[in-house]
């Protein structure tokens, strides 16, 4: 598969199979990582695995709320009738924590901002991607208690969290969500021609991505 195909068959995942990822593709998932490009090359990032059923019961402590529908989405079996202690897991058996370290990020020397979020960001989108290539499902997750995260897994202070990402064979009857996978803007709507009133026109059919993913009857 090229870049382009691994780019449209990604969707999100929110209903995992209980089926182990194997160990080669957890390392090359975070080889993948690794290689990101990062702020003068200075890898802030610092990345907790999470694969054992100790781990992955604090997960779901902290990833447990309610929520405003009109915000949030998740899978049907995750949420409850008072929409209060819904579970933000998916049953997903492999989850990374996506942390950047405050004291080794660069900072720009004008406006102050550290570059650490960027970084974590696009170490976390090469990882995504490299699942994806290696047919896992993913789904990135910013919707947890960051406070309690950090209580729970001992997450040192210097250390800032950028986000979760989850990783697993999809369920053999996942689906990914109509309202939101598969649909983007027309490139003229969020890119422009050398100045911002002028919508950017490709010669790209803009088609619907078809969805693949190996899973447990494959
Ligand atoms: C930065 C970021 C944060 C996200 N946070 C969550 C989240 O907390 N919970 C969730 O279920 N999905 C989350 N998502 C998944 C998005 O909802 C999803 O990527 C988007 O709807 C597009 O669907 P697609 O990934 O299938 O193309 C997040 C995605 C990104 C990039």
């Amino acid at each position: 598969m090229d870049f382009r195909d691994i780019s449209k068959m990604r969707v999100t995942v929110r209903k995992f199979d209980q089926r182990q990822v194997e160990k080669e593709k957890v390392d090359l998932i975070l080889e993948a990582g690794r290689w990101s490009p990062t702020a003068v090359d200075f890898q802030p990032q610092r990345i907790l695995v999470l694969n054992t059923v100790e781990s992955l019961g604090k997960v779901r402590q902290f990833c447990t709320f309610g929520y405003d529908r009109k915000y949030v989405e998740l899978a049907e079996e995750c949420d409850t009738a008072d929409h209060k202690h819904n579970v933000y897991y998916y049953g997903s058996p492999l989850v990374f924590l996506i942390c950047w370290d405050k004291t080794a990020c660069w900072t720009h020397p004008q406006n102050g901002q550290s570059s650490g979020s960027t970084d974590a960001t696009i170490v976390t989108t090469h990882m995504m991607l490299e699942a994806a290539s290696l047919g896992l499902g993913t789904v990135w997750i910013s919707y947890f208690d960051h406070a309690k995260a950090r209580e729970l897994l001992n997450i040192p202070e210097n250390f800032e969290i950028n986000g979760m990402l989850y990783v697993g064979y999809p369920a053999s009857d996942f689906k990914p969500n109509p309202k939101m996978s598969g649909k983007r803007y027309p490139i003229a709507r969020t890119c422009f021609d050398n100045c911002f009133e002028t919508p950017y026109r490709t010669d790209f059919f803009e088609e619907a991505a078809e969805v693949k993913f190996e899973t447990q009857e494959d």
